[in-house]
């Protein structure tokens, strides 16, 4: 099994009360395999995020825990961790992850700055693929939100990981770009990652492996 969450539960410390009563996650336990796609759908404050960021090694579970390649990647040290992140996982994060000084190229480029290491992936044929490459000098500033979006997908698929997480990969994209980007988190499975996709939309459902709903912190398969 490449990613597992095994009884993973969440309860976020809120500064009103010291610990919330409510769980945003209760006892989850999902592993995505390698050439898998796995598709995470529900409404929103459902808990979908919290589930990615404690499978990306960002979130520790307040209970419960995530073995990646059958390692307690939350037993490892602060050090150890970011580094074993860096080698195995692809976040595409909700929100926006740009590095407004650097251009895109430099962007997608960064891990392997910070970690001395060379991807062996076509940087031009990953941006050309996302109709991105006549933005590949550009400032995240001069970019479109949907251009932002393929910008932080490169970066994962340049990234070149074992394990790609991707939350809302689609949002803010037409329906071009949403097939673009199915195509390319498809094509990252059936090279043999596992693929965990959080998503809102439907279209991405005919190409998952398996396909989860999340209810108010509790996960069925549907
Ligand atoms: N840092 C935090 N502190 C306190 N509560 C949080 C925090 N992050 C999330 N929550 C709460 O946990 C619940 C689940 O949030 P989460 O972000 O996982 O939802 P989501 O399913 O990803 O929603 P969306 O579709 O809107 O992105 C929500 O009720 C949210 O308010
Ligand atoms: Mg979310």
């Amino acid at each position: 099994m490449m990613i597992e969450a095994v009884q993973v539960s969440k309860r976020y410390d809120t500064e009103k009360r010291k610990m919330s009563a409510e769980y945003a996650l209760e006892s989850t336990t999902l592993s995505v395999d390698k050439g898998e796609m796995v598709i995470l759908t529900g409404k929103s404050g459902s808990g979908k995020t919290t589930l990615l960021h404690i499978m990306a090694g960002l979130l520790r579970p307040s209970s419960g825990y995530v073995l990646i390649e059958e390692r307690d990647i939350y037993q490892m040290n602060d050090k150890e961790l970011s580094a074993f992140r860096n080698r195995k996982i692809g976040v595409v994060p909700q929100g926006e992850a740009a590095i407004y000084s650097l251009t895109v190229e430099e962007n997608i480029k960064l891990p392997d700055m910070i970690y001395g290491r060379q991807s062996t992936q076509d940087i031009d044929k990953i941006l050309k693929d996302m109709d991105m490459y006549h933005k590949k000098k550009a400032y995240p500033g001069e970019l479109s939100g949907g251009e932002l979006r393929r910008m932080s997908i490169a970066r994962a698929i340049y990234q070149d990981t074992d394990i790609i997480l991707a939350d809302e990969p689609t949002s803010d994209l037409d329906d071009e770009n949403t097939n673009i980007v199915i195509q390319m988190l498809r094509r990252a499975a059936d090279e043999g990652k596992a693929v965990f996709v959080v998503t809102h939309e439907t279209d991405l459902l005919p190409y998952a492996d398996r396909h989860y709903i999340m209810k108010s912190g509790q996960m069925t398969k549907a």
